[in-house]
């Protein structure tokens, strides 16, 4: 049976690519992709996943827009990775994307889908936690119909928007901290495992080598993120973050997992947003979150490349 998913995201050069693969694997039942400010303004994370849904024909799957700053704290966006538009690189026409915003909003629409849906869902964060958090506080009696929550965020190790934090999370730490310790199961994909995808040159030949209008925006799109994280953090290509996340809904044998205690830290003067896993059990805190600690990178590769391939011959997603 299809695993059915929402991806809450924050487009996004990486999240893109995770839209492209939930929509277009048979194991995945995309049933809402909601936004959130992280890489960009939500206006504008909002715009762009509803630019990658018309460009990869993804049709019928509501686009609700969510949060568009943390619970607590400044707004911060990551123009110097994805651009003055969220999603640099590609030229998207200045016409409104012919898929529509759902007037609903995330928290509606996330209400909604978990209220009729027949089975419990899981639920894919790859920016800022602030809706899953905001949806966790506003509707708690809901919590059940959650299967778990496969995240992008933190990491075992350094972070990358300060020596101690990730992005996602130190965005809004206090969602994060009430997405972890909110009971229901999470999985972790931190830096340590999403640096383990490179978007190497041979990848994107392969991308490329598919010859589609959407293969070229995607190539577009890997080439702009290969240009700003050589900049920026000085790598030979980019890590491609988030769509570790659906690929181990589809296969998790491409992922090996350890069981650890997450604690997100909200008052370190310079670990703020830092993920504290505990990996080898010395704090006796329960072990309760699934964190990432390997990838089988040919193989998730092999996805996002089939995924482009579907989705850009108009097989369109299923
Ligand atoms: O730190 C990387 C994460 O922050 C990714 O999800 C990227 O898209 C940004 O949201
Ligand atoms: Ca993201």
């Amino acid at each position: 049976m299809p695993v059915p998913v929402i991806l809450d995201c924050d487009p996004g050069h990486d999240d893109a690519f995770n839209i492209l693969l939930a929509a277009a694997h048979p194991s995945i039942e995309l049933l809402a992709i909601t936004t959130v400010a992280g890489n960009q303004t939500l206006a504008k994370t909002t715009l762009n996943a509803r630019r990658v849904c018309s460009a990869a024909g993804i049709r019928g799957v509501p686009v609700a827009a969510g949060r568009d700053r943390p619970l607590h704290g400044p707004r911060r966006v990551a123009e110097d990775i994805h651009g003055g538009s969220g999603l640099d690189g590609p030229r998207f026409g200045q016409e409104e994307p012919d898929v529509p915003l759902d007037p609903r909003g995330a928290l509606t629409l996330l209400r909604d889908i978990l209220l009729t849906h027949p089975t419990p869902v899981t639920l894919v964060p790859t920016g800022p936690l602030t809706n899953v958090a905001a949806f966790l506080l506003a509707y708690p009696e809901l919590a059940g119909r959650i299967e778990r929550i496969v995240l992008m965020g933190g990491s075992t190790g350094r972070g990358n928007t300060t020596p101690a934090a990730e992005f996602n999370i130190l965005c809004d730490p206090e969602a994060a901290d009430i997405v972890f310790r909110s009971g229901r199961p999470v999985t972790m994909f931190g830096l340590n495992a999403t640096h383990q995808v490179r978007a190497t040159p041979e990848v994107v030949a392969r991308i490329a080598a598919l010859g589609t209008p959407l293969s070229a925006l995607c190539v577009d799109l890997l080439t702009y993120f290969a240009s700003t994280y050589r900049e920026v953090f000085g790598f030979d290509a980019p890590p491609l973050h988030d769509p570790l996340t659906v690929a181990h809904l589809i296969d998790p044998s491409l992922t090996e997992l350890v069981r650890a205690a997450v604690t997100v830290e909200l008052a370190g003067t310079y670990t703020r947003g830092a993920t504290v896993v505990d990996l080898h059990g010395v704090t006796g805190r329960p072990a309760d979150t699934e964190v990432a600690v390997h990838v089988d990178a040919e193989g998730f590769w092999r996805l996002i490349v089939e995924a482009v391939r579907v989705l850009g011959d108009g097989a369109g997603p299923r």
